[in-house]
């Protein structure tokens, strides 16, 4: 009979490394993860990010070698993101056959063929932001009214044929993220008439209107001026996330995004618990950039920051996470297996 009256101790489960790995609740795996990669038009020299430490706009070359890096770590997926050389008000580069998102697709799979040849293992699947924004001289994710709205229903029939052109490119996921009502409907419509019905729509479904966007507009060199508050969601709202990912859901997304993950995690768990599709959620450019930051400063452990952030992400639901350490957290995982 116990002298302290202490019946339960969770601390026991605590005790040593090798009871807290056995207890582990959530673990990070590499095949979790989908590394965000920018690729630039005419880029000689890979272009390093001022506010994400670590991160480029890659050169075609350096892409391919980003793509081959993350296979052999046995990263998940890579997100795509095309800088053009020129931009105009209806994003035309966004769905040129030869533009360069379509480019970097192609540089993207090649590279992936290559290297599952090489390790014999999957390699990452090739994801494609399907958007306007970087496409745009004005910088908005579609295209405008005569005074200067964001026209909903003509900026559909873009994300339409932007859709399609990365599928011809070999995009296996493409990844409406503009906020648009109705896109993931026509997207699906527009991938099926041109015979891509086993390309998948990862729509960014509950994506906030957020601060921690900041460094990503200087990672696509964005033209933006204003803000995004009239498509992108109000950070005050959990119900409308849900019900943004219920209508995803109905339109045909094959896997739903919760955006920033961070600063969602209500969401992200809410949506996890009702969805019956994969949950992906983006740690965005702010969020990497503030660890960054705080690290580099001697002010935050980064490892532990890094992997604490990733994991509670996973806690609340994901099953994919996008994030920007991805080749980097797949190295210490394999190191400490
Ligand atoms: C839109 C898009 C954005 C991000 C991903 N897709 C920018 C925005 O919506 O303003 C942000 C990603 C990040 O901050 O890391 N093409």
């Amino acid at each position: 009979m116990s002298t302290s009256g202490i019946v339960y101790r969770p601390r026991r489960l605590r005790t040593t490394p090798r009871m807290r790995r056995l207890a582990a609740e959530t673990r990070l795996h590499a095949a979790d993860l989908v590394l965000p990669l920018f690729v630039k038009e005419g880029l000689t020299e890979p272009a390093p990010i001022a506010s994400m430490p670590g991160q480029v706009q890659h050169t075609e070359a350096t892409l391919a070698d980003a793509v081959t890096a993350a296979a052999r770590a046995g990263v998940g997926g890579v997100m795509l993101f095309g800088i053009p050389a020129v931009r105009d008000a209806r994003g035309t580069a966004g769905d040129a056959p030869d533009g360069i998102l379509q480019r970097g697709i192609r540089i993207a799979r090649e590279a992936v063929a290559a290297a599952e040849a090489e390790t014999g293992r999957p390699g990452p699947v090739v994801m494609a932001d399907t958007c306007l924004d970087e496409f745009t001289d004005h910088g908005h994710c579609g295209v405008l009214t005569r005074d200067g709205a964001v026209d909903n229903d003509a900026t559909l029939e873009r994300y339409a044929t932007t859709a399609v052109a990365q599928a011809k490119a070999g995009a296996e996921v493409v990844s409406p993220s503009g906020m648009m009502d109705g896109q993931v409907a026509v997207i699906r419509d527009a991938l099926d008439d041109a015979g891509f019905e086993d390309v998948s729509i990862l729509a960014y479904s509950a994506k906030y209107a957020s601060a921690f966007y900041g460094p990503f507009r200087e990672a696509v060199d964005s033209a933006l001026q204003g803000d995004r508050r009239t498509y992108q969601m109000d950070a005050a709202n959990a119900r409308e996330g849900l019900r943004e990912a219920d209508l995803d859901i109905a339109e045909g997304a094959d896997m739903v995004m919760v955006k920033p993950a961070g600063s969602s995690l209500d969401v992200l768990r809410g949506v996890a618990d009702r969805a019956e599709v994969p949950v992906a959620a983006y740690q965005v450019s702010g969020e990497y950039a503030m660890i960054e930051a705080a690290a580099a400063n001697g002010w935050i452990d980064r490892r532990g920051a890094v992997l604490e952030s990733v994991l509670a992400i996973k806690r609340a639901g994901a099953d994919v996470i996008l994030t920007y350490w991805a080749l980097e957290i797949a190295d210490w995982l394999a190191g400490a297996s």
